[in-house]
């Protein structure tokens, strides 16, 4: 098979995720979710009682202990597994680790040691990778790259709406913080800030549903 790239980045909660998967599974190719990969390690990192902030080299030295991996599941569908366990969706995606993994994901290291797996996963065939440096660092010659976007406002109600992802109680204005804080730390980081490739297709996604976006990429691979 050719091996090729599609490429999404773009900031928290602008719907890259289910825009990416539903592209993947429109094209009949692998998709591979990067924030769960940055996730899964700072679960890790918070399991240990390291600090991302203070102790950077902490979180580098148990990089050669960890093994975080995307395994083949059925047919196209790829599993997260953190040390040879499957990744739980209530530990990668719960609002203790979104609020850290900004500042593990700023570690060169950990960016480099994240990389070289990301990379290895493009060998399964045609893939569909979402982040925030995929068409920028990661694989910056794919033929076909988005930058997903959405408006602050859009994007805190999505993420509200998406259950175990934010703290009891939370509202709009407080998701709203949360999410442009860690935007900050992503565009203004000193390694592979978050930023649109040159060649990027830009997709604001604020007024289109989910279906609308999918068929406008897909129709652009085709
Ligand atoms: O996509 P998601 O919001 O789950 O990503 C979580 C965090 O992981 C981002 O806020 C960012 O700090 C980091 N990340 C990254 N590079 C990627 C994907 C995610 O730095 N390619």
């Amino acid at each position: 098979a050719e091996i090729a790239q599609i490429t999404l980045d773009g900031p928290a909660a602008s719907g890259k995720s289910s825009a990416a998967k539903g592209l993947a599974k429109e094209l009949n190719a692998y998709f591979v979710n990067t924030g769960d990969m940055y996730r899964a390690l700072t679960s890790v990192v918070i399991a240990k009682g390291i600090d991302p902030e203070t102790q950077a080299d902490a979180v580098e030295a148990i990089l050669p202990e960890q093994d975080i991996r995307y395994v083949s599941g059925e047919g196209l569908d790829l599993l997260l597994h953190i040390n040879g366990e499957l990744a739980e969706a209530s530990q990668v995606r719960s609002p203790e680790v979104a609020a850290k993994v900004s500042l593990v994901a700023k570690i060169p290291a950990v960016r480099k040691w994240l990389v070289k797996r990301q990379r290895e996963a493009a060998e399964l065939g045609l893939i569909v990778m979402e982040g925030r440096d995929i068409g920028t660092v990661v694989f910056p010659e794919a033929k076909f790259k988005f930058y997903v976007s959405a408006s602050p406002m859009v994007r805190a109600q999505r993420r509200l709406a998406q259950e175990g992802e934010v703290s009891e109680g939370a509202t709009v204005e407080k998701v709203a913080a949360e999410i442009a804080k860690r935007d900050e730390m992503d565009m203004n980081r000193a390694v592979s800030p978050l930023k649109p490739a040159e060649d990027a297709v830009m997709v604001d996604t604020s007024d289109l549903s989910l279906e609308a976006v999918i068929a406008m990429m897909a129709e652009r691979v085709k």
